[in-house]
């Protein structure tokens, strides 16, 4: 520490400066030059800040990152190397499923395989730090960004996110292939809405406290070592300047001692906002508020100095930012060793090697949801003749948004893996349409049809392409693009061993599906191997793993939809068609079509009587909740058991239920296992009317289930 005490003491203010200073790396002088171009000077940028600039978004690969940092050290005059980041969403050259679909395999240690297994890639590209994991709860399937989320329960996304900081850090980053995560977007940015991205957000302090803080709490607690406030307003404040989320919340009562950095250009945006005049003053609120590295924005650069001068940012608070970024870069031993694990060698073994694409395609199986399925799945690997139709039969673009380094041509596309897997047989492919949100031709869809009615078995290739989701993709109708759905039509009725396979960043509405389809498999948007997934999972050598992180709605209308909701005065309590003056809809279910929790697999599952070791509990006790489940089918296979609670009065009304465990089971056919699970009362805790977190005696029900639609059935006291 006094080696960084002494290199602070010996830094200008405007070598400090630099090191609050996130630039994309297209801005960086890679040679030495005092000429200062457009771009660098809107941001009012001088050489002398791009000299000191102390960190980097956006490089290529290991060579330009070596480049850059050697060009950097030879400028810098006191030789401080850069930070590099990247958003390493799900995977680095090697895409992994999307999170969304990460959170649906309910299995946190297959996660952190595959999150250190990225962090291995990325850190040979060069990369220093991960923008992830992004932990915003997400309830509104319109939110393009909800494909970057591990769904719609806090409960998951807490263990979800535990399992990426610990992927990505291990848990003391004791070796340079780790690589520290940064937790976003704090705070609550998947409430935007009407699920229009970046749209503004309002909640009370118990709806932020009870479902959109705990993931991002629980990541911190695991140790995550920055953290992105997010672009939203709450309340009125734009993140990046809300010193009660900031302050108040992160560093005063979380302890984070670890770095603040803006998201993209948001210190700027505050101005858009109507928030601040200048920015000027949009510095200064962000400094106030503890934001240490501005990302991409130029107010730092451009006014830190003179309000430093001016009195209204002390000497001290900048020191604080900077020595928390000088700690980060020491923690990272960069002072030592500023390429770390950077090598274009290491990156070419690693990048889309034998093993990661290995685990990429066991991780799209355990992801993958079966939705329904009437019997025709698995196909027998003994048809003489398959048809692959629609827009991602061939389509390798199915890696999903966000995709780092990953490149369409390294994926592998259903009709490439289906044909791997059935050499032999007779396999025409047929687009039909194409996956375009606002197309209007529905010219091929009669060719499709006949190659369906043609083979053996149809495989449906439907859904959302990967650019149709993630950030700035919002979508204000879910539903299948109206040719998907004349061709869906067509193939369903052309050949009755069809099977649905789903791409998509999002849930979708697709009721027309689950009526008529015999089977829909959603593999989501699976990554690398994921046409080599789906063949496994067809076929029968692997068995979805996947249970739903985030509701399917039968409408878009729904939206948001999600299943720990409030019962309100007036449930509804009998078919919404006849149900008057009560809270529904007059031509939709108020449930979702396929709920939180909800999957299918190949074999079925049988639960026992529900049993509680005690019917009361005293605050320093416990109930042990068990059930027995079996495999009553007539394959081995997994099974999610959830836990679900409900406080049933309380001094702040309660959701219907809330998770509160879950525990993933195998279990070979015929086998039964009893599982159990502990209640305390920290389980029963919630944040309360009087603004305290903790519990209150009275009644709770509960259930041991396989999904979030079971009715709870059992009841224990609180003393
Ligand atoms: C996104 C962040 C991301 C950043 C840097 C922003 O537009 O909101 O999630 O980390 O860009 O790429």
């Amino acid at each position: 520490m006094k080696k960084l005490e002494n290199l602070l003491k010996k830094m200008s203010l405007d070598q400090k400066i630099g090191q609050l200073l996130q630039l994309n790396s297209s801005l960086l002088n890679r040679e030495k030059t005092n000429i200062v171009t457009g771009p660098q000077q809107k941001l009012g940028l001088t050489p002398e800040m791009l000299q000191c600039c102390g960190s980097v978004l956006n490089f290529d690969c290991a060579e330009s990152m070596i480049a850059l940092q050697k060009a950097h050290l030879e400028q810098d005059p006191l030789g401080i190397p850069m930070l590099f980041m990247m958003d390493v969403i799900h995977g680095c050259r090697t895409i992994f499923p999307i999170p969304l679909a990460m959170g649906c395999t309910f299995d946190t240690e297959l996660v952190k395989k595959c999150v250190t297994m990225s962090a291995k890639e990325a850190a040979a590209s060069g990369v220093h730090v991960a923008f992830s994991p992004m932990l915003d709860l997400v309830r509104d399937a319109r939110w393009g960004r909800v494909m970057e989320s591990t769904g719609e329960d806090p409960y998951l996304n807490a263990r979800m996110g535990e399992a990426f900081v610990k992927g990505f850090q291990s848990d003391i980053l004791d070796r340079p292939e780790y690589i520290p995560a940064c937790v976003k977007h704090f705070a609550a940015y998947g409430a935007a809405e009407a699920g229009r991205d970046y749209n503004t957000v309002d909640m009370s302090e118990h709806v932020l406290r009870e479902y959109y803080l705990p993931a991002y709490k629980a990541a911190i607690d695991a140790g995550a070592l920055l953290v992105m406030p997010s672009f939203n307003t709450i309340g009125g404040t734009p993140s990046v300047a809300n010193k009660h989320l900031l302050r108040d919340i992160l560093r005063d009562e979380w302890g984070f001692d670890g770095v603040v950095i803006s998201d993209y250009a948001a210190i700027r945006e505050m101005r858009v906002h109507g928030y601040v005049e200048t920015d000027k003053e949009g510095a200064l609120k962000a400094m106030e508020a503890g934001c240490d590295i501005e990302m991409m924005s130029g107010a730092y650069p451009k006014h830190l100095k003179e309000l430093v001068e001016e009195g209204k940012v002390s000497m001290e608070q900048i020191d604080r930012a900077v020595m928390r970024v000088l700690r980060l870069k020491d923690k990272l031993g960069l002072f030592e060793n500023p390429y770390r694990y950077a090598s274009a060698i290491t990156e070419k073994v690693l990048s889309t090697s034998f093993e990661s694409r290995s685990l990429v395609r066991k991780a799209a199986a355990e992801a993958a949801v079966l939705l329904k399925n009437d019997g025709v799945l698995p196909f027998s690997k003994d048809v003489k003749s398959v048809a692959i139709v629609g827009p991602f039969a061939e389509e390798k673009g199915i890696k999903g948004f966000w995709s780092c380094y990953g490149k369409d041509e390294d994926c592998v596309s259903v009709a490439e893996g289906v044909r791997a897997k059935l050499p032999d047989a007779d396999i025409v492919t047929a687009k039909g349409c194409s996956h375009e949100l606002l197309d209007r031709d529905t010219s091929g869809v009669d060719e499709a049809a006949k190659a369906a009615a043609g083979a053996d078995i149809a495989i449906l290739c439907i859904g959302e392409y990967q650019n149709h989701s993630g950030e700035g993709n919002s979508r204000a109708d879910i539903s299948l693009p109206y040719p998907q759905r004349k061709l869906a039509e067509a193939v369903l009725a052309a050949n009755p061993n069809t099977a649905v396979l789903l791409f998509t960043g999002r849930p979708l509405a697709i009721p027309e599906l689950g009526e008529a389809a015999p089977a829909i498999l959603n593999m989501w948007q699976p990554g690398t191997e994921g046409g080599n997934a789906a063949a496994d999972l067809l076929f029968g050598d692997a068995a979805p793993g996947g249970r739903l992180a985030m509701s399917f709605p039968y409408m878009t209308g729904q939206c948001p939809v999600y299943y720990n909701h409030m019962n309100t005065g007036r449930p509804l309590k009998k078919d919404f068609r006849t149900a008057a003056y009560c809270s529904r809809y007059q031509d939709c279910p108020n449930d979702p079509l396929y709920p939180f929790g909800f999957g299918l697999t190949y074999t079925t599952f049988e639960y026992g009587e529900i049993k509680l070791s005690a019917d009361s509990m005293k605050p320093d006790g416990k109930i042990t909740a068990s059930v027995t489940v079996t495999n009553t089918g007539d394959r081995d296979g997994a099974e999610v058991v959830q836990l679900y609670l409900r406080d049933n009065v309380a001094s702040l009304v309660r959701p219907v239920k809330e998770l509160k465990g879950y525990q993933k089971i195998f279990l070979r056919k015929g086998e039964s296992r009893e599982v159990s699970f502990e209640i305390t009362d920290e389980t029963l805790r919630f944040w309360r009317a009087d603004g305290t977190y903790g519990s209150e005696p009275g009644e709770f029900s509960l259930a041991l289930a396989p999904s979030s639609a079971a009715p709870l059935t059992n009841t224990f006291r609180l003393d």
